[in-house]
């Protein structure tokens, strides 16, 4: 299948690595020069934690990258990674990827994706999905995966089509773990809920995701955000995947426990974040129900304040 992935950052690098080293064509599309040359010449260099416990480096050097849409062309899948503050920008300026028969995946972060790139592709083309692994961004051209989990898939109209169930089908063969759900909006705020615990909170205090589980503070500071969104979701009638989203965070802690979340990566990098499509997000939504939101309200302060003091 030719694959394109408009956005080459750990994420994207990591999904990208592994659809090529199983055989796919894909292409890395980005911004980034350095990153894009270093991909070409020496092949994209991924850390990961061997059995024992120890980094070990993998590379992988079928993969392409580019800074022009032009030089990919039509493809058979598109999948977006890019932060969410630039779904639109980044569809819009790569729409010579998209053919009537491309399908758009998003596996991004945060509220609004699916509209935003609804903007330039056909609706009917968009799947949407989660991920729960984490990647860490080294150098140009390396990086680190930090931690792995599953991926879930969803039609927006919730039926399995056979689309789906190819794409899902050459993820696990590329070794990421994948599912198929038929509750694709519950699936977006699982994931939703999961990065309104983490993210904020790991960027403030300066600490991977497993730190937060480690002291008594940080973890009711997860929980009561968490627990917000859990209501916003519930009066919005949204039908969560979790029962309890609270321990599913946790877990996820505990999984990515080495990974500096995006978050934290954006404000390390003196990068603007995603918040707006995250706690922000509870905040709008909750608004919307009359549901107070008064944890993520000071996170969205917190990290808005970091971003402009950096
Ligand atoms: O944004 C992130 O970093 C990731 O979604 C997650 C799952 C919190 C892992 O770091």
């Amino acid at each position: 299948m030719r694959i394109a992935i408009i956005g080459a950052g750990a994420m994207g690098c990591l999904y990208g690595g592994l659809l090529s080293a199983s055989g796919q064509d894909v292409t890395l599309l980005d911004i980034m020069e350095d990153h894009v040359k270093e991909i070409n010449e020496n092949g994209l260099r991924m850390e990961g934690k061997s059995a024992s416990g120890s980094f070990e480096e993998q590379i992988f050097d079928t993969i392409k990258a580019t800074t022009n849409p032009l030089e990919i062309g039509v493809v058979d899948l598109v999948i977006i990674f890019v932060k969410s503050t630039f779904t639109r920008q980044a569809t819009e300026a790569n729409r010579v990827l998209f053919g009537p028969d491309t399908t758009v995946l998003t596996l991004q972060n945060g509220m609004g994706n699916v509209d935003a790139i609804a903007t330039v592709a056909d609706k009917a083309n968009i799947i949407a999905g989660t991920t729960a692994h984490g990647a860490t961004m080294l150098g140009p051209g390396h990086i680190r995966h930090a931690g792995s989990g599953k991926t879930i898939l969803g039609e927006l109209d919730g039926k399995v089509s056979k689309r789906m169930e190819e794409i899902a089908a050459l993820f696990n063969q590329a070794g990421l773990e994948t599912e198929v759900t038929e509750n694709v909006t519950g699936l977006l705020w699982d994931k939703l809920l999961v990065n309104v615990g983490i993210n904020a909170l790991t960027a403030i205090l300066g600490v991977t995701n497993g730190k937060l589980v480690e002291t008594r503070e940080s973890e009711s500071l997860l929980e009561q955000a968490v627990e917000e969104g859990k209501k916003v979701a519930e009066a919005r009638g949204v039908r969560l995947n979790h029962s309890d989203p609270v321990a599913h965070t946790k877990e996820v802690c505990r999984a990515t426990a080495e990974n500096r979340s995006s978050m934290l990566q954006d404000i390390t990098n003196g990068r603007k974040t995603e918040i707006d499509m995250i706690n922000g997000a509870i905040v709008r939504e909750g608004r919307a129900v009359s549901i107070p939101t008064p944890v993520n309200e000071l996170l969205t302060l917190l990290i808005k304040s970091k971003e402009a003091l950096k």
